[in-house]
Order: C-alpha cells, then structure tokens, then sequence
C-alpha cells in the first residue's frame, strides 16, 4: 500500500488523514478538498478547524508524507485507498426533507472517482462519512456502471467515531475502528489492507470487522444512544427542577451502576453539533421508509427533548427576569456547540439566542474560539442551510441586537444575566465579584451547563438559576 487519498477536508477528513500519516510514514496521504480556502489554511500555519494536539500532528507529518491538495483527480486516479468524507447533510428540499440525507456530495465524488481511475486496478473506496444504512450499494452502482470495467473497485465501510474537541486523543487511542466489507474474497482482501492500516498503531483486538450494513447502521445507532442518554437526563432535569432533587446527584447515583456508567450524563441546555441531530433525522427517516413507525417515533422523541430542553431554557431566563427580557442586555458566555471547538453547527446557542432576541433582548456574546462573522450567520441562516458547501459567513448579515465581543468582561458590564451555553473551563476562572459589581442587579446567572460554583455564586449575591438544581 503506498498511497491514500481523501476526498474532504473537514473536521473528519484532516484529522483523520493527518494521524494516518502520522502513524504510517512509509504511505503518502493526500486529504483533497474542492473548497481551495480550505486547502490553503490547511497548508498554513493557521489550520481551519481548532482542535488541541492537532497543530503538532499536522506540523510533523506535513510535507513528509501528508499533503494538501486541490487536485482531486490527479490524487484519486494515483490512491490505492481512496477515503470519502464529504459532507452527508439533511436535504433541505424535495422527499425526505428535513429529515433524510442529501447524498449529492457524496455521489458526484463517486461519479469524479469513476471518471478518472483507469485500470487495471484494484482500488478501495472507503465511505468516512456517515451514511444511512446500504449506501455502499448505491455507490457501487455508480462506481460500476460509470467507470472503467478493468478497475475493481472494492467498497468499504469505515465509519468515524471521533468527538470535536477531542479528535486528537480519541484518533490516537480509539475504542475501536469499525471496519465493514463484503464476505467475498475481494472485499476481505479489502478488510485486511485497511485494517493493515490502522494496525500500525491501534491494536488488532479493537480493529472489529463486520458486513457492510452492519457498519453503516452501527455509526447511526451509536450517535442515536449518545444523544438519547443526553435527552434521558435532560428530561429528566426538568423533572428535578419541580421536585427539589439535584440532576448531578441523580446522573452521580445512576452512574455508579456499572451497566449504566457515569459519561454522558451532563445535563445541558441542549446536546448540539453537526451531528446528533442530522443522524437521528436520518435514522427516524429510514425508519419510515421501511414502515417501522413506531421505531422512527422512538427516535424522534429524542430530538424533540433536546428542543424542548433549549426551549425550557429560554423560557426559565425569561420567566426568571420577570417575564420580560426586552430591551436588557444578556451576556451570552459560549457561544460554540462545546468546549474545546470553534464548531458552531447545530449549537444549542442558535435556539437559545434566537428566543432570547424574539423576546427583544440585546445580546452580547463571547465565546474564546468563534468568530463574530460565524454568529452572525448562524443567527440568521435557515434550518439545515449550514451543511450546504458555500462561503456564507463574509456575507451574513449582521442582526443589530447581537453584538460580538472579544472580552467576557466587557460582554457582562451593564448586563442584566449571564447565560453560559458552552462549558468552556475558562469560565469557571472567571472574577465574579468583579463581573458582579459590573453588573444591573438583581444580577442573574443561567447555567446552562452546570459547571459554576452556585453557592459561591449566591453568596456573592447573584440570583443563579441551574439546570435541573433547586434555586
Ligand atoms: P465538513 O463539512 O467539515 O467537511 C466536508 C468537506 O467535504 C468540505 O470541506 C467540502 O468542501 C468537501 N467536499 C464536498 N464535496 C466534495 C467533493 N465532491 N470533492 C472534494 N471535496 C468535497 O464535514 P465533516 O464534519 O468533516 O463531516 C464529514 C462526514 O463525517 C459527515 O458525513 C459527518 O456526518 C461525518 N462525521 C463527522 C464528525 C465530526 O465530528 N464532525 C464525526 C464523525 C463523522
Ligand atoms: C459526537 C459523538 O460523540 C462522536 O462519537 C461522533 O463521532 C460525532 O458525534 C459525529 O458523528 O459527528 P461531537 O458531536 O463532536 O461527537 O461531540 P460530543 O462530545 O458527542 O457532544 C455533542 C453534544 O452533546 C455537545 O453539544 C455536548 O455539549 C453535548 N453533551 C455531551 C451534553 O449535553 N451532555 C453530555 O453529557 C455530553
């Protein structure tokens, strides 16, 4: 095996690409990428995305047998494994919108693959991005029927299961990779070379192999449970905000049962990111197509939690600063979709803030790695627009009660409440006498994350309402 490519250099393609090169220095990794942008801060000293660890991973392997490219053909005509990880978003018009997978992207790269691989060869193609269940076969019919019949081309199913904000840590010691082929000789032969890969650093015991559909639909139902455990206790934080009991206390007593297990259980104003939501949509949508209603229903209840958790959150700040926000100013603390990413799709800030703004407040967010342009244009992009490749933030309209700041202090001074929506740590750290002192009183902290000290908090004469805690 001497070279990889891969189409898409995103928050999966990069990341991933650049530990694979890390790891395996003997293959050439090209990660390949239509958005020109894109490439050239990938090539820089100023990476597009921002995860911890990732720099140095880029910066030693970059130029030795990681690169950058525009050149997609050129690339993919020489890989012998050729990566996809385009972007799957939800379709926004037409059957199925608004729930299923737009696979536009991920076709026209399949057709692109067709057009310039020539033969004799045998190439693996390797679907990254997530998919709904049986999508290999529909590439495998544009592969065979557009391409040239002297190249093999073997599909494979290798979904990413990295976390943003962690991607560093989670590429170098996975739970497992997942690997799914056909049971055929030419798709074990396909296995072995891509578990070969990943063998050169992760151990062969959590290399697991398995079919095709299996692997397709195990990426859609893990991200599905994630979220569900988030929306289980979510649900039950707004119980816990009418009986008296303490959500930590509840997620810390059910987590010690080992068949449970304590991560994942913070209760939050809302799970976000580019995720949970689009596959959860996608899984509810195959669902349906196969006539299992019931099913599709389950599924949906958890994303309809999580907009009710966004929406009780709004309706607590705005119940709490007596029924009425309008015209106050709000310091927005957080503004990404979790700590340690600049990754604002599907944030729970967009609903948050948007409520907040209908109801006439004056916004004035920080959040230490999110541009004001990307907050601008989340506010006032449509449902599910933000997946569809263009380069909308320049453009977005600045909203005249959302003002963008790059210090928190100045984000607090005259503000009415404070609402952290990302659990960045450096809020915790925070001079909350000094943020008091500046502020209109009653001076009214809304925890959306549960990460502050709310007693010190009290004490120091802020009325703190917590998620899922008594008041
Ligand atoms: P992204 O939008 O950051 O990156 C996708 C890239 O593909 C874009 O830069 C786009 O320009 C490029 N692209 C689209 N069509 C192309 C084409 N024909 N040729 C070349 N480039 C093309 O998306 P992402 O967050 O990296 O996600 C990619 C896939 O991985 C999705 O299916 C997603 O569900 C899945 N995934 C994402 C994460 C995550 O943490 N973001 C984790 C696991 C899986
Ligand atoms: C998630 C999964 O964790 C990854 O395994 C998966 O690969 C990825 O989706 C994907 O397919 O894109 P990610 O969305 O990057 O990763 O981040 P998470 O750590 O899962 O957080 C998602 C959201 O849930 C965030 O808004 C986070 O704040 C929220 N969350 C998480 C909670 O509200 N409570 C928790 O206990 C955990």
């Amino acid at each position: 095996m001497v070279k990889i490519a891969c189409i898409g250099a995103g928050y999966v393609g990069g990341p991933t690409m650049a530990m694979i090169a890390l790891k395996c220095p003997e293959i050439e990794v090209v990660v390949l990428d239509i958005n020109e942008d894109r490439i050239a801060a990938w090539n820089s000293d100023s990476l597009p995305i921002y995860e911890p660890g990732l720099d140095e991973v880029v910066q030693e392997a970059r130029g030795r047998n990681l690169f950058f490219s525009t050149d997609v053909t050129k690339h993919v005509s020489e890989a012998d494994i050729i990566f996809v990880s385009v972007n799957t978003p939800t379709k926004t018009s037409g059957i199925g919108a608004g729930k299923a997978a737009d696979l536009s992207y991920w076709e026209s790269a399949a057709r692109m693959i067709a057009q310039c691989c020539k033969g004799p060869a045998f190439k693996i193609v390797v679907e990254k991005s997530t998919v709904p269940v049986k999508t290999a076969e529909a590439i495998s019919k544009v592969l065979r029927t557009n391409g040239d019949s002297s190249v093999h081309f073997e599909i494979l199913s290798n979904p990413e299961f990295l976390a943003e904000g962690t991607a560093v840590s989670d590429l170098t010691a996975p739970d497992r990779v997942l690997i799914g082929g056909k049971e055929d000789a030419d798709g074990q032969r396909a296995v072995k070379a891509l578990a070969d890969v990943y063998a050169h650093w992760v151990p062969r015991a959590q290399i697991l192999t398995t079919n095709l559909w299996s692997a397709e639909l195990a990426k859609l139902t893990a991200n599905a449970m994630l979220a569900q455990r988030i929306s289980s206790v979510n649900s039950i934080s707004a119980l816990c905000e009418e009986t008296g009991a303490d959500v930590s206390e509840v997620a810390r007593s059910i987590g010690m049962d080992s068949r449970i297990g304590s991560k994942f259980l913070n209760a939050s104003v809302g799970f976000g990111g580019s995720c949970f939501q689009k596959d959860i949509l996608n899984l509810v949508y195959i669902c349906e197509t196969q006539g299992l209603q019931k099913v599709a229903d389950y599924w949906r209840m958890v994303i309809d939690i999580n907009d009710y958790q966004k929406q009780r959150y709004v309706e607590r700040v705005i119940g709490g600063m007596f029924n009425t926000v309008s015209n106050k100013k709000i310091a927005v603390l957080g503004f990404a979709f979790k700590k340690d990413t600049g990754d604002t799709r599907e944030t729970p800030a967009i609903d948050v803030c948007r409520g907040l703004i209908a109801d006439g407040a004056k916004l004035f967010v920080y959040d230490p790695k999110v541009e004001a342009q990307h907050v601008h244009y989340e506010l006032s992009a449509a449902k599910f627009s933000w997946d569809h490749p263009k380069a909308p933030y320049a453009s977005a309209s600045r909203l005249s009660s959302v003002s963008v700041v790059k210090d928190p202090y100045e984000a607090c001074d005259g503000a009415h409440a404070i609402c952290v929506l990302t659990e960045w740590d450096e809020f915790k750290q925070l001079d909350f006498p000094r943020l008091y002192a500046s502020m209109t009183k009653p001076a009214f902290i809304f925890d959306g994350r549960n990460i502050l000290d709310h007693a010190a908090l009290r004490e120091m004469g802020f009325v703190v309402y917590a998620l899922g805690k008594p008041l």
